[in-house]
């Protein structure tokens, strides 16, 4: 019993350790069962409607087809082709969707955009990727790091990019999990101060540490897990060329990923740029392990839609 049902997942600002945990074993144990072909109706009749404001690939897919592969079923809905791209206030749009669905994904661009979703629905609502957050990615990886490390407290996990929503939402998984955490980025792109601070807090009764600097290759030395993403995320297309020149230095190759633990795995939670922020090499090398993300997405969201909209624990 994870306790979760009929909560929002926006962040991991209200989850507890026990949480975490509990929805990674049941994401394990729907990977299992679905690798035998056993079914798990858990959310039959359901419906989740998915509001999108950005582009998608894996999000779309994995929660279309998890919901279909728990009985259950999702609506595609891009912000365009719903009166929420004509101006209906999102207020209004989650009184509306509630009357209908038993659970909201959306992604958007302002974290206060699932915020406002959230205060208005009576059903869960996901955050499927904000500017700020994308929490249900670091569900699939620290599910996947738990597959090839074992455990996850008293890891070391290096982060070097954009201090935005894939660093704010590691930042809070880790120090949730007791792992430690390392965030290298250019100065300019820190991640938030009082996102740091508050995982700092909380990092505190498992003694891990939190650390944010602008040297990768300090971040990187000894670490288990080497995690990137783009230097110019979704709604930033008009920043590239100078992100370009300020990340200069911030490249997750061959020769920073080997001051990392000889087993450290490399991690990115696509889509990639190749040449930019990590090289062909490592991206297609022996340690990288971005496919099993990508994989463990399904899983993960299956896990956290069935502890948010079933009693099935
Ligand atoms: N990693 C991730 O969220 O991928 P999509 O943008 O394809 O959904
Ligand atoms: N930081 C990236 C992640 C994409 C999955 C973005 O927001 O575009």
């Amino acid at each position: 019993e994870s306790g979760l049902k009929g909560t929002h997942f926006l962040d991991f600002s209200g989850w507890t350790a026990h949480e975490m945990h509990a929805v990674l074993a049941l994401a394990n144990e729907l990977k299992q069962k679905r690798a035998k072909g056993e079914p798990t109706p858990y959310l039959q009749g359901k419906t989740l409607a998915m509001l999108f404001d950005k582009a998608s690939t894996r999000t779309r897919v994995s929660f279309e087809v998890g919901m279909y592969e728990l009985g259950g079923h999702a609506l595609f809905l891009s912000n365009q082709m719903t009166q929420v791209g004509r101006g209906e206030p999102l207020a209004d749009t989650a009184r509306v969707l509630s009357r209908y669905v038993q659970g909201i994904m959306v992604r958007t661009h302002a974290h206060a955009n699932v915020e406002e979703l959230a205060r208005y629905s009576t059903v869960p609502v996901i955050n499927g990727l904000t500017d700020d957050h994308h929490p249900v990615q670091v569900l699939a990886d620290f599910m996947t790091i738990l597959e090839h490390k074992g455990r996850l407290r008293g890891l070391t996990l290096c982060y070097v990019g954009d201090g935005n929503n894939m660093a704010h939402s590691l930042l809070q998984a880790a120090a949730l999990v007791g792992m430690h955490i390392r965030i290298a980025s250019p100065h300019g792109y820190e991640p938030r101060a009082d996102i740091v601070q508050q995982a700092r807090r909380r990092a505190m009764p498992a003694h891990s540490e939190v650390t944010v600097t602008e040297d990768p290759y300090a971040a990187a030395k000894g670490a288990d897990v080497i995690y990137t993403d783009v230097f110019t995320s979704m709604g930033q297309e008009q920043e590239a060329e100078k992100r370009l020149l300020d990340f200069a230095g911030f490249q997750v190759n061959q020769e920073l990923l080997g001051l990392a633990d000889q087993d450290a795995i490399f991690m990115h939670c696509l889509p990639a740029h190749r040449g930019e922020e990590v090289t062909e090499e490592v991206l297609e090398g022996a340690q990288s392990v971005v496919f099993d993300q990508a994989e463990n997405r399904l899983h993960a969201q299956k896990a956290l839609l069935v502890a948010l909209m079933s009693d099935h624990s």
